[in-house]
């Protein structure tokens, strides 16, 4: 019997979400249940039956309602997956991207693979500009075990997620810091291995035409790159050289069509004169890692 309701539950669940055309219904209501039930969606076939008591279905209700609202999922949740780390997010910061888990892994390969010399003393061996949830500032602190970085984003609701998700183990080794991009940044020149920067890339023009979770619920701050996307981009790129050390690493998470223009205008800037592409899981090109001269 309560066997059954668990199948109805999620055949409901999913039934709605088709509504709102999501692209995977019936996950996303395992999601939901899974975690009013705190246990990993995997084990939801083996609940126990006796806990779907009316209060949790009430309360399941109610978060297919947000869902249904079109609230992104993981706003729902209240947490997201991020390489190894599990993020809090909600209102007032971006969900971290799967791509952007491409970015930290590109990054920290092309570190471990190059040369570099002649470091200037700073409390801070990367910067991660716009770090929004603390995404890529705690990956890539998490595989650089000596290394301090420092996190800044001009918005403080989202620096408050970054706070909520700075993992006890990087405490020490994580700062965060209000600010525009790197404007108030004083450290000496050459003195950072690493500016990794995922800001936002979108053109001003295409915000409205994005899916109602994201153009709704996820803050323009994080969206709105200018009126082609890249003013931020462009802004941050000159900041960054004075700031990295010779063989240090910019990294820029872009859009699809933006990784071959950015390439030319830091080689055009004369400080990066070895920088490379690299693509997402679908062969998208999806971003830069340039390496300062
Ligand atoms: C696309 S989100 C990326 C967040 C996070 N790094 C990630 O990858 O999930 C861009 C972030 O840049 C921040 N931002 C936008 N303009 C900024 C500026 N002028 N200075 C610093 N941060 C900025 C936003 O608040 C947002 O958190």
């Amino acid at each position: 019997m309560a066997r059954s309701l668990l199948t109805e539950l999620l055949r409901e669940g999913a039934a709605h979400l088709a509504e709102i055309r999501s692209d995977a219904p019936q996950l996303e209501a395992e999601h939901l249940l899974a975690h009013l039930l705190r246990i990993p969606r995997a084990r939801l076939a083996l609940a126990d039956d006796a806990e779907l008591t009316p209060s949790l279905v009430a309360a399941y209700r109610e978060l297919l309602a947000r869902r249904s609202a079109r609230e992104p999922l993981q706003y729902v949740l209240g947490h997201t997956p991020f390489a190894d780390l599990d993020l809090q997010v909600g209102p007032g910061v971006l969900i971290p991207r799967p791509e952007t888990e491409v970015l930290v892994g590109e990054l920290l390969r092309e570190w471990r693979g190059g040369e570099r010399s002649g470091r200037r003393g700073s409390p801070f061996d990367l910067i991660d500009v716009g770090t929004g949830s603390g995404a890529i500032l705690y990956a890539l602190l998490s595989a650089l075990p000596e290394w301090r970085g420092l996190g800044v984003d001009r918005s403080r609701a989202a620096l408050e997620w970054a706070r909520r998700n700075r993992p006890t183990a990087l405490r020490e080794r994580a700062s965060l810091v209000a600010g525009d991009l790197l404007e108030s940044i004083r450290l000496p020149r050459g003195s950072v291995w690493i500016v990794a920067a995922n800001l936002p890339y979108i053109p001003r023009g295409e915000l409205s035409n994005l899916e109602p979770e994201v153009r709704d619920h996820e803050p323009w701050l994080a969206l709105d790159g200018g009126p082609d996307g890249l003013d931020l981009v462009r802004r941050v790129h000159p900041v960054a050289a004075e700031l990295l050390a010779p063989g240090g690493l910019l990294a820029l998470e872009l859009a699809t069509d933006q990784p071959e223009r950015v390439a030319r205008e830091l080689h055009a800037g004369g400080f990066f004169p070895s920088l490379r592409i690299y693509s997402d899981w679908t062969s998208r090109p999806r971003g830069v890692i340039a390496r300062r001269g």
